[in-house]
């Protein structure tokens, strides 16, 4: 493994991938086409139980579609609800002509089968792009829902005119959420993917050879300069709020932490990204602000093509 002191750092300048105007740009792009459509789209949202950070982001999905003109439902079934009880919830909402996409918060309680719930969604009401029948459609290249955190990602790479046919595009994370689809998506981009995960043996030198660096992996600054080629672009998924004074301080994040008594890191080492990366997507303001962006992106193309289906 080489030590930090063999690497070499980036003499260039470090771009910032900045998220919100990223997500700015999406967002306007949608309201002509809502503004187009006979009915607002529909989004319903299923929120089980009070897990505190699901709570916050779905609130954060509502009041995206409050701002956009989507009509939003939220239903909250209690953490005890059985899995028979919420196929009841989602085959309800498939019958729903007013809903064109089902978003079923994750995760689910213990007893419940997820799985499930997650394919007893309508594929064509799916706005998360999770149903096998998309994930399908992702794999042959063809149009449909996918998976919005690497969707946005996608979007952002695009809006900085980041070339991705023949580079070398590494993935750390093998998750259904992030990690596959976004191999997926930068294979169809003809970039050459490799995805990296827990038995991977030398990773770091597999990080090492990847122009495009995509961390997804939700462990705190796991990503250090020894993973990071000299002017790599750096794609950080990671969200995690971490408790301890002496971690943030080492992440560059004592302010945060003394304002607040936690402080949120990504799964890269923001001052590592900052010396040896090309480009980089902070945390916050990198990709966070992109998965609500391409979530209202699927609702309003389930609901162009529920209207045209009825035409
Ligand atoms: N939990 C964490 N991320 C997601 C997401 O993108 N969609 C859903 N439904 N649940 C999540």
């Amino acid at each position: 493994m080489a030590g930090a002191s063999s690497v070499r750092l980036y003499n260039g300048d470090v771009q910032i991938l900045d998220g919100t105007k990223v997500r700015a740009e999406i967002l306007a792009g949608l309201k002509p086409r809502i503004a187009n459509l006979k009915r607002p789209p529909g989004l319903a949202v299923v929120l089980v139980g009070h897990n505190p950070a699901s709570e916050i982001y779905v609130r954060g999905k509502i009041k995206a579609c409050g701002e956009l003109g989507i009509f939003s439902e939220k239903l909250t079934p209690p953490e005890s609800i059985t899995t028979e009880e919420l196929l009841d919830v989602i085959d309800e909402l498939n019958h729903r002509p007013d809903i064109d996409g089902i978003l079923v918060q994750m995760p689910l309680p213990k007893q419940v089968d997820s799985r499930r719930v997650l394919e007893s969604i309508a594929p064509d009401k799916d706005c998360d792009g999770f149903h096998p029948v998309n994930v399908g459609h992702l794999v042959a290249g063809r149009r449909a829902p996918r998976a919005c955190t690497p969707a946005g990602i996608m979007e952002m790479l695009k809006y900085y005119q980041i070339p991705l046919a023949g580079r070398r595009a590494v993935v750390v994370g093998r998750s259904d959420i992030v990690g596959k689809p976004m191999a997926l998506m930068l294979l169809q981009e003809n970039a050459t993917v490799t995805i990296c995960h827990s038995r991977t043996v030398d990773i770091e030198e597999e990080c090492r050879r990847a122009d495009i660096l995509v961390a997804a992996i939700g462990r705190p600054g796991f990503v250090t300069r020894d993973f990071i080629a000299p002017g790599a672009i750096v794609i950080d998924v990671g969200q995690n709020r971490i408790e301890d004074r002496a971690l943030a301080e080492r992440f560059g994040k004592a302010a945060e932490f003394d304002k607040k008594g936690s402080a949120l890191v990504g799964d890269v080492n923001p001052i590592d990204a900052m010396h040896c990366a090309g480009a980089y997507t902070p945390v916050p303001g990198g990709v966070g602000p992109l998965t609500i962006a391409m979530l209202m992106s699927n609702t309003v193309q389930l609901a162009e093509k529920h209207q045209a289906v009825n035409e």
